[in-house]
């Protein structure tokens, strides 16, 4: 395929997105927790940051079971967060600054609060009420075995039983993941009109796109069949080769349907939470009725070698390929650690972070940042009794969950809260020795990771080289790669290895750490070159 000049591609395609986790990123009613208000406070910073979009995790009405994953009413805002008129002048706000606006869609489950599944708790099984879900009859005798052996996604078992309306255990209901987000049965027209009322919704308020939760899990495998024995490990294991909970053939179905409405209206995007390994299965969302872009989260779990960064690259840009589909690059989220941590924390983690987001921006394709990344937050051990997220609990305790990566956003100042809220404490404690790792801190100094991200996101948005499709990869020393933007001389090369190695030829643009005295290219860094 022809790399076509900018001009005349969609604006996302090689877009750098900045996903903000709503409750983290800025308090602006010292409540403790980030919210819509706050974002639009700070959105001066991600102009200054140099990103095109920003992605916003869930904001609807919710009781906040998993933080907003559990939507109560998919068609207006949560208190916590603001209110449907905050939203507008977000959506206002963000335009202003050049920047565009994707939310998050969650149509695989809804809150046990949601309308429907109360109305359903008090219907009787087989009414339409219930239809809206997965209700089934139990196993056994009595009924008290759930119907199938999935487990949930957050532990435990992936099924509930209800107590019918006069007193008597009764149906169960499936929920992949916590048992406040009840899945709904996408074989049912009512919730198909349903989430086309609300994509239509929120487009007519001028959002420029949605992020779809868990789109490869939407579809159920006809009969619910169970899991063979073994078939499964243990629940955080997301290495099991094919999980039939996910990624049914039916799932496009509903692609297809949500493009369709989109497509009514000019320049929005879609772009999947697809967690799906097989190259060729990964592609079948992107094909051109179903999204636009799919989240690839191979980058996320590569360990810091160049085979394994190398392989994760070319799996994802294979997997688009043949549907004619650009790439996404995405190196941590709210769900997974945060790099400098999967990477040794300290100053080695934060080294191997830096040289990788160099890696990864230089790329073609969509990038997406979450927040903090661009400071180079670590992961947080946090204390037991500091734990919010469901994992926690549902895991009966021996999985803390994804709070360590969702410690809110240091803007400026010291402990305990460093800007990002006037309560007395943050919803997740701050650690104690962020003041060099704020905002304002990083902002005044020119070797921050900040700064880092900064600087590479201006040659990225700027020098020629960052055109086309396409990458081809150069000989490296062992341990390292190169790859150049074909038609371009930009060149990025990463070492990997333990020792320092030359540099390819070309003048040098940005190095993610300093070149050796004499002028080699040391372990754990990498270099962009012209
Ligand atoms: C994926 C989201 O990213 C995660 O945070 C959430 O818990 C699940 N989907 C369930 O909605």
């Amino acid at each position: 395929m022809q790399p076509c000049p900018r001009q005349d591609r969609p604006w996302w395609s090689d877009a750098v997105c900045y996903q903000v986790y709503i409750r983290s990123f800025a308090d602006s009613n010292a409540d403790g927790v980030g919210d819509l208000a706050g974002i639009i406070s700070r959105l001066g910073y991600l102009e200054l940051l140099g990103v095109d979009a920003l992605w916003i995790t869930p904001c609807y009405r919710s009781p906040m079971a998993d933080h907003g994953y559990d939507v109560a009413d998919p068609r207006d805002i949560d208190p916590l967060f603001g209110d449907l008129a905050v939203f507008d002048a977000l959506v206002a706000a963000a335009h202003q600054h050049g920047l565009r606006l994707i939310i998050d869609l969650v149509p695989n489950h809804t809150s046990d609060q949601h309308e429907w599944f109360q109305a359903a708790l008090t219907a009787a099984p087989g009414s339409p009420e219930r239809a809206r879900y997965v209700f089934r009859h139990g196993q056994g005798d009595k009924g008290d075995l759930p119907p199938n052996n999935w487990p949930s996604q957050f532990g435990g078992p992936a099924w509930t039983r209800i107590t019918e309306p006069d007193g008597q255990p009764g149906q169960w209901y499936l929920h992949l993941f916590a048992p406040q987000q009840p899945d709904l049965n996408w074989d049912n027209p009512e919730v198909r009109a349903d989430l086309e009322k609300t994509l239509r919704f929120w487009l007519d308020r001028g959002v420029d796109g949605f992020r779809i939760d868990v789109a490869h899990g939407i579809a159920k495998p006809p009969g619910l069949p169970s899991y063979a024995p073994n078939e499964f490990g243990p629940f955080d294991d997301r290495s099991r080769r094919r999980d039939i909970r996910f990624d049914c053939d039916r799932v496009h179905d509903v692609h297809r349907m949500i493009r369709s409405v989109v497509n009514k209206y000019n320049d929005r995007v879609l772009v999947g939470e697809i967690w799906v390994t097989d190259d060729e299965r990964f592609s079948r969302y992107l094909r051109p009725d179903e999204l636009h872009l799919g989240f690839n989260f191979r980058l996320t779990k590569a360990g810091f070698d160049a085979d394994e960064i190398r392989a994760a690259i070319e799996h994802s840009m294979d997997a688009v390929k043949a549907v004619g589909a650009m790439p996404t690059w995405t190196l941590s989220n709210h769900d997974v650690e945060r790099p400098v941590s999967r990477f040794g924390g300290g100053e080695l983690g934060t080294r191997r972070a830096r040289a990788l987001a160099l890696v990864e921006l230089a790329l073609p394709g969509v990038i997406f940042i979450y927040n903090g990344e661009e400071l180079g937050l670590p992961s947080v051990e946090l204390p037991d009794d500091a734990l919010r997220d469901p994992m926690w609990e549902r895991s009966g305790h021996t999985h803390r969950g994804r709070d360590a990566h969702r410690v809110p956003v240091p803007w400026e100042g010291g402990a305990p809260n460093y800007g990002f809220t006037e309560a007395a404490s943050a919803w997740l404690p701050m650690p104690a020795d962020w003041a060099g790792l704020t905002v304002e801190a990083q902002l005044e100094d020119a070797d921050s990771t900040l700064s880092l991200f900064r600087h590479a996101l201006e040659i990225r948005g700027t020098h020629p080289g960052f055109t086309g499709e396409r990458l081809e990869w150069y000989g490296a020393p062992k341990g390292c790669f190169a790859y150049r933007r074909p038609g371009t001389t930009l060149v990025c090369a990463l070492n990997a290895s333990s020792d320092p190695v030359p540099l390819p030829p070309g003048e040098v643009l940005i190095t993610s750490g300093p070149l050796t005295t004499d002028g080699l290219l040391p372990a754990d860094t990498a270099v962009w070159l012209a």
